[in-house]
């Protein structure tokens, strides 16, 4: 009997979707002659049972092409949206696994991906994943698809803004995406030479910025480029927040602390990524004029580069040879070069940050970015 596989992609698209969607479903239906059913729109579509049969010509054509072709959303099986109230699907989604007759269920995306698969494995589906993220922050592999064509568009966006922010003697903030880690920001601000990188593993001294930036005009460089996380965080905030945490414990107690102590880690979260209080800060500091500009899902959207179809059709395919060996309840990732696989109990939940000693920061250092600190 054939073996049937669900797929479904989930959480923030990126670019190479739909590459790896074509490596998994070129090599499990050619070559192990699976049958693919996909379900729409992530785990509302695999709740509610819309699915779409996966034809081997349904991969033909979408190897460049951006976005997936499935559809995504944030939802996880535990709280679907659907007509906009928010339920528990876990049963459902058990449900039509069982229906279905399905072998395996594949989980293409970043963290959100990762952490909804983990929890339908531990309710005993055989379930595979594929990191899939611009922003590189899963632990068990090198890099995720959709991270190279990321740092690229980032990269030109720091080239195209160097010629403006030249002409008119400006600062000009550059904000990326990134969540809570700073490998796209790094990279594509190594790539495209700011003068200054913002990720939130370091936070910043706003002075300290300045300074960088007025020592560039002392010499002559009347311009700056500054590339900034989304999760960027200054010093000051982060003693602000360390401040409130401690009088909280000192004044409070029980059910009311930790109301407090949650409300402040959200307000820490707003706080976080704060560029235009950044971008005044430094106008104030050093006279310079400055602007931003946020790129926003840019970074998400388009072609991939020709590195992340490489990438997801050595995943995408070695997650259907994996599926037909029985190989289960883990990642398909990349080490140097070569496909590994973690299980999902050491990937889910967890978040890979730009380690302090890391040659990239290093190499940052050395051509003179200021990194805030
Ligand atoms: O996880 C990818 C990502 O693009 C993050 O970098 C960003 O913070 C987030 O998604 C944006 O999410 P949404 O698409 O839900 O607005």
């Amino acid at each position: 009997m054939k073996k049937r596989i669900g797929v479904l992609t989930t959480g923030g698209d990126s670019p190479g979707i739909n590459a790896a969607l074509r490596g998994l479903g070129k090599a499990a239906s050619g070559v192990y002659g699976m049958e693919i059913i996909g379900f729409q729109d992530g785990f509302t579509g695999m709740a509610q049972g819309l699915t779409v049969e996966l034809e081997g010509s349904a991969f033909s054509g979408i190897l460049t092409t951006g976005g997936t072709i499935l559809g995504t959303n944030r939802d996880r099986p535990d709280r679907v949206i659907i007509d906009g109230v928010a339920k528990d699907a876990t049963d459902q989604i058990l449900e039509n696994y069982k229906k279905l007759k399905l072998y395996a269920l594949v989980c293409i995306g970043g963290s959100d991906a990762q952490n909804s698969a983990y929890y339908l494995m531990q309710r005993g589906l055989n379930v595979i994943t594929l990191p899939v993220t611009i922003d590189n922050d899963l632990t068990g592999t090198d890099t995720s698809i959709g991270f190279d064509t990321a740092v690229e568009v980032a990269a030109e966006a720091i080239d195209r803004l160097h010629s403006t922010a030249i002409s008119h003697h400006r600062i000009i903030i550059v904000e990326m995406m990134g969540r809570e880690t700073g490998w796209l920001t790094l990279a594509a601000g190594i790539a495209g030479g700011a003068d200054v990188i913002l990720i939130p593993e370091i936070p910043y001294h706003t002075e300290k910025v300045a300074e960088a930036i007025l020592q560039r005009s002392h010499k002559g460089k009347r311009f700056s480029l500054v590339a900034v996380s989304e999760g960027a965080i200054s010093q000051e905030s982060v003693r602000f927040f360390e401040k409130a945490r401690l009088a909280n414990r000192r004044l409070r107690q029980g059910e009311e602390q930790s109301e407090i102590e949650q409300r402040l880690g959200t307000i820490e979260k707003r706080a976080a990524g704060d560029t235009l209080h950044l971008a005044n800060r430094l106008e104030d500091f050093t006279k310079l004029e400055t602007r931003i500009t946020i790129l926003g899902y840019l970074q998400r959207g388009g072609t991939p580069s020709a590195t992340d179809r490489v990438l997801a059709t050595q995943l995408g395919t070695a997650c259907a040879a994996l599926i037909q060996e029985g190989v289960f309840g883990v990642m398909v990732g990349t080490r140097s070069g070569t496909v590994v696989t973690t299980p999902l109990a050491e990937v889910a939940n967890q978040t890979k940050a730009v380690p302090l000693d890391h040659a990239w920061i290093q190499g940052a250092r050395l051509v003179g970015v200021s990194l805030g600190d």
